[in-house]
């Protein structure tokens, strides 16, 4: 069977991925693991994997470098790149919120000020309601935004609430419920059929021995 890249989001998606894919029988070495090699492949040697930043992972499977990636809803939302998606995964599960620090009527402001790292999602929620924004773009720690009056309010991620808690936020409205993807490269999805059916297969078989 031909061999697959498959880039993994680094950061909070990496434990939970690796451990999917372990209990898929995709197995990576404790040594490769261990190291701080962005490029590794499976005790088989038919699989690579490679972990990017989050946001790369739909731009490293677009172009084809790799051939499939596990990222969450939350950045194919943000991201404009074209891939297949084809499977839900159990894993990464949060929300895409927008929070404040105290209960904001958002129709009371003029214009509000929006500190994210979703800035087409944060764009489009605003826009269908008819809100004008002015959207302020961080690259991560949005929740400080607020307390430090760079922002009126954030559009992130909720996984336990304890960031926001803990920042002084809550939730004035949820976008979105997100969990990983995996996504596949279009023509890999043509060209390495048989190799990319047998990983959605036993992915597959791997969540459902799990419920
Ligand atoms: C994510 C997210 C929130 C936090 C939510 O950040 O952007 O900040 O986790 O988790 P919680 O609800 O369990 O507290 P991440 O740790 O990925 O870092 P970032 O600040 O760089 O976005």
């Amino acid at each position: 069977m031909q061999k697959l890249t498959i880039a993994i989001a680094k950061g909070r998606l990496q434990t939970e991925s690796l451990g999917l894919l372990a209990r898929a029988d995709f197995n990576v070495s404790r040594e490769m693991l261990e190291s701080r090699r962005l490029a590794v492949e499976d005790e088989t040697g038919r699989y690579r994997f490679i972990f990017v930043k989050p946001a790369d992972v739909p731009v490293y499977v677009e172009h084809g470098i790799a051939d499939c990636g596990i990222v969450g809803r939350d950045v194919l939302l943000e991201s404009e790149a074209d891939v297949l998606q084809r499977l839900t995964l159990e894993i990464g599960a949060c929300r895409m919120v927008v929070a404040a620090p105290s209960d904001l009527t958002l129709s009371s402001y003029g214009m509000l000020r929006v500190a994210t790292k979703y800035p087409r999602v944060t764009a489009r929620h605003f826009g269908s309601r008819g809100l004008s924004v002015e959207i302020i773009q961080l690259s991560g720690s949005v929740e400080v935004a607020p307390l430090l009056g760079l922002a009126d309010c954030i559009v992130d991620l909720v996984e336990t609430g304890r960031t926001l808690r803990e920042n002084g936020l809550r939730i004035v409205e949820v976008i979105a419920e997100s969990t990983a993807r995996l996504i596949v490269n279009r023509a890999s999805y043509h060209l390495k059929a048989e190799a990319v059916a047998s990983l959605i297969d036993s992915l597959g078989k791997a969540m459902s021995q799990e419920t």
